[in-house]
């Protein structure tokens, strides 16, 4: 922890803290507000606490959070000005509203609309501890953290009891939308797969930075896309620091997702990168058939994105049934299969997933058709390899005991991570 007020360029806006560390100025917030929207991360039971909840990023000092010569610190009327009066709104979480405004990259005030550079605001609700503490931990990493597949935080505001933050805009939005929303144009099967590679990138690049960072909120709604379908991972509001030293885990409350979380983490609030890697599971299992991870309007096995398509993903011949509908079939089935394998391994046991840096490499090896290629025979000849044999034992090694469907008789396929392709995730079980 470092001195916290001494060197804050930001003398504008208070330095605070919501712990009593530093010696720091407490602004008073709301405590215990709570969130209201079902798409918010919210306390997953069962909660084991081994010790009391530490959400807050490390540093716990804010004063050293805002320090951050990356970010502009804005004053509220400032960002006023930038949205006109909080106008245009893009998107709504449970943090708050989102709304697009203008600002001047060079003096990075407001600009006029169509003048400046496209931002998007994001609006903190007044009400919430929890939310202060996600704003700070947005402020935290993303005002650290840069790279091509996160989206890039240009500065934040710290006005009374206001609290805002300021970030590319993003002018897809978001991948939930793409997926899920009612009337969206269906995304291709390439552009698919383009987006779980950007997100993949962002998530190995956090997992593999010299000070580890786990996520923790990775889902759709928060994969965010530019106008080519390059994936930016946004809202680092849950985002912990991994585990020092020898240490696979931090045992923390459990925040997260319904749906998205992994069991274990649930089950235990032993926290690791592997908890990241199911989540991403889930999301390309979204991305494979356009389900959402939990729909309550389903009935039964079908509730749970992952229950339900378990069985299908190691089974060449019934993946189909699973693909989303509106993909129309234009699909390379080998590809699919690959990917279905994939999400396969990283829902498994937390001790055989992969790492992200072996989600990636595999996804990178999924041959990708070109867009416009309409008929799906096309598809299967742009695949350079060979698929092996049908008749092959179904899974290779160490994975045989976590085979998606041990009722299912139909001869399945082998994994065409097995042969042709080397598979990064063929290597020993990690260490966890
Ligand atoms: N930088 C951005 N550029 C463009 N649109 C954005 C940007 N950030 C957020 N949005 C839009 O605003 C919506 C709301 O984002 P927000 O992060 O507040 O909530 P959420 O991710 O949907 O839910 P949660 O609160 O659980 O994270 C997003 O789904 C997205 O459509
Ligand atoms: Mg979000």
């Amino acid at each position: 922890m470092g001195n916290c007020l001494a060197d804050c360029r930001c003398t504008t806006h208070k330095a605070i803290t919501s712990e009593p560390v530093c010696g720091a100025i407490h602004i008073p917030i709301t405590i215990g507000g709570r969130w209201s929207t079902p798409l918010r991360p919210v306390v997953l039971p069962p909660q084991r606490e081994k010790f009391p909840p530490v959400a807050l990023p490390t540093p716990n000092c804010e004063g050293d959070t805002l320090a951050s010569p990356n970010l502009k610190p804005f004053t509220y009327h400032e960002l006023k000005n930038a949205t006109k009066n909080f106008r245009n709104l893009i998107g709504e979480g449970g943090f708050g509203c989102v709304y697009k405004g203008w600002i001047n990259l060079q003096t990075l005030g407001a600009a006029k609309p169509g003048a400046g550079t496209v931002v998007a605001v994001k609006k903190l609700k007044p009400e919430g501890f929890q939310g202060h503490k996600e704003w700070l931990s947005e402020v935290k990493y993303l005002g650290q953290l840069h790279h091509p597949n996160l989206v890039r935080l240009i500065g934040y505001c710290l006005d009374g009891d206001k609290r805002l933050l300021v970030y590319e805009y993003m002018p897809k939005g978001s991948l939930e939308n793409h997926l899920f929303r009612r009337g969206a144009e269906p995304l291709s099967w390439a552009v698919r797969m383009k987006v779980a590679i950007g997100a993949a990138r962002g998530l190995s690049f956090l997992h593999d930075s010299k000070q580890q960072v786990i996520y923790r909120d990775f889902k759709a709604s928060n994969i965010l896309l530019d106008l080519e379908y390059n994936a930016k991972l946004s809202d680092f509001g849950l985002a912990k620091a991994g585990p020092t030293g020898d240490l696979t885990h931090v045992t923390t409350q459990v925040l997260g997702t319904h749906g998205y979380a992994a069991p274990e983490y649930i089950a235990t609030g032993r926290l690791s990168v592997r908890c990241d890697v199911y989540s991403f599971g889930v999301v390309l299992l979204e991305l494979l058939s356009g389900r959402r991870a939990v729909d309550k309007t389903k009935v039964g096995v079908e509730q749970n994105l992952v229950d339900w398509a378990k069985p299908y993903l190691g089974d060449r011949r019934k993946l189909f049934r699973i693909m989303d509908i509106t993909l129309e079939g234009q699909y390379p089935k080998k590809g699919a299969f690959m990917a279905a394998t994939l999400a396969w391994e990283c829902l498994g046991d937390a001790k055989h997933r992969p790492s992200m840096a072996e989600v990636l490499a595999c996804l990178e090896k999924i041959p990708v058709p070109k867009e416009g290629v309409n008929r799906i025979s096309n598809f299967d000849r742009l695949q350079p390899m060979s698929i092996p044999s049908p008749r092959s034992p179904p899974r290779r090694h160490h994975h045989h005991h976590r085979s998606p469907s041990s009722t299912d008789r139909t001869p399945r396929a082998t994994s065409p991570f097995a042969t042709q392709v080397k598979s990064p995730l063929s290597k020993s079980p990690h260490e966890d």
